[in-house]
């Protein structure tokens, strides 16, 4: 009884404190808001190319780029006309008078920026993975809390224009209860690179289904983020090493290198509300085409966001479909297409856009580290069911 009491003082404290914390955060953005707000980027990588438009177009002025590579941040702010190269984040920190900063840097250095940059008291754009494992993004979460700064990860698929129409058909309560899920993201040629950040467990955190994560966050966001119970899972090496099995994105073969993440996962997990979630990564197998695509069914009705690819790899050549599924009284199927604005970019530009309108106090968040936290804490028991070959219970 008094643990039960205890419990619930706990979380009403809880509760209390966010609020305080969101309060603050809110008369932070009413003085942001009154200015355009400046953000330094780090990281001068390929999703620049969306996280900048993606910024600009809702007004905000991107002022510098941090690389530890110098030719990388020079060619960069080149290309996109941005006035200042730094050699850190730190140096950026430094020399810039910043509101926010994007990490677009490799999985492992996710955590130790953003948590630098939160402690510098600037809000945060942080790319997914949200970091190398469940222990590291609840401490970048904390640091946002105890800053009483924004902290949004780039779950971009959640900004496609089909998966924020089907998101509200869910919460209007047409399909009930949201009970079974199929999430998948699955390639045939799809290693970006062998011997390089990508393959390096190290550097990356795992393989497909940490780097292709969308498919499971997007799932998860459609259930409501229930509460895991159980990981059953496998992941498989097979083609890790295989150069047949090569992406077309141009990123470089290290002969001297490291390639010890998988190559393809599958994972089932139970939900204490009584859900589930199967779970389909891969970089490489011997499957028809690249292929993602989240199939859910709810106690009233169904719906799938599929993306299929004529070549692996290649945004340009995919067609997106929508579809919701019920019966007529009368028996007979019924579906309908949810037709939405076609975004080859999946999400990328909308959701900078998404972080910049949340600073301003316009739009409500896409992401939130607590749910960020339960995502990584069903990774880490994926990998964990599959090295040990048992379940795991959370
Ligand atoms: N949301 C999406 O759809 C999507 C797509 C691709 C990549 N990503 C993510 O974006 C991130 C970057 O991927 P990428 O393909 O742009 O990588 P990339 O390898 O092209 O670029 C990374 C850059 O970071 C720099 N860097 C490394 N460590 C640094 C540090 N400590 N400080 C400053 N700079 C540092 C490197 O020099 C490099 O220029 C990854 O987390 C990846 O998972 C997301």
């Amino acid at each position: 009884m008094l643990v039960a009491k205890n419990a619930k003082h706990a979380k009403r404290e809880t509760i209390i404190k966010r609020e305080t914390i969101m309060k603050k955060i809110r008369v932070q953005q009413g003085s942001v808001a009154m200015k355009k707000i400046r953000i330094g980027i780090v990281g001068a990588g390929g999703m620049t190319a969306y996280h900048i438009p993606g910024f600009r177009k809702a007004g905000a002025v991107v002022s510098a780029i941090a690389d530890t590579n110098p030719a990388a941040a020079s060619a960069c702010a080149k290309k996109w006309g941005v006035g200042r190269v730094y050699p850190s984040l730190s140096a950026m920190l430094a020399g810039e008078e910043l509101d926010a900063v994007s990490v677009i840097t490799p999985n492992r250095f996710h955590a130790p920026l953003a948590i630098e940059a939160l402690k510098a008291g600037k809000h945060v754009f942080c790319e997914k993975p949200p970091a190398m494992n469940a222990r590291e993004t609840l401490a970048m979460a904390k640091a946002a809390e105890k800053a009483g700064r924004r902290l949004l990860f780039n779950f971009c698929n959640r900004a496609r224009p089909e998966c924020e129409a089907l998101k509200k058909e869910i919460d209007s309560g047409r399909f009930g209860k949201v009970n079974s899920v199929d999430a998948m993201w699955m390639r045939r040629t799809g290693i970006p690179g062998f011997g390089g950040w990508f393959t390096t467990k190290s550097l990356s955190g795992g393989g497909p289904l940490i780097d292709l994560l969308h498919s499971v966050d997007l799932a998860l966001w459609f259930m409501g983020y229930p509460e895991p119970a159980h990981v059953l899972a496998r992941t498989f090496g097979d083609f890790i090493r295989d150069r047949r099995f090569r992406g077309p994105w141009g990123i470089p073969v290290r002969e001297d290198g490291t390639c010890d993440v998988e190559a393809a996962a599958r994972a089932f997990v139970t939900f204490k509300d009584g859900s589930c979630l199967a779970v389909h990564n891969s970089w490489a197998e011997m499957i028809k085409r690249e292929e993602m695509s989240v199939v859910l069914q709810g106690t009233k009705e169904g719906a799938a966001i599929r993306r299929v690819f004529g070549r692996d790899g290649d945004d340009s050549t995919a067609v997106d479909t929508c579809e919701l599924y019920t019966m007529t009284a009368r028996g007979a199927r019924k579906d309908r297409p949810l037709t939405a604005r076609r975004d080859e970019a999946m999400g990328r530009i909308r959701s900078a856009v998404n972080f910049v309108r949340t600073l301003q106090g316009r739009e409500d968040p896409l992401s939130d580290p607590q749910e960020a936290v339960k995502l990584m804490k069903i990774v880490d028991a994926i990998y964990a069911s599959s090295r040990t070959g048992r379940p795991v219970a959370l």
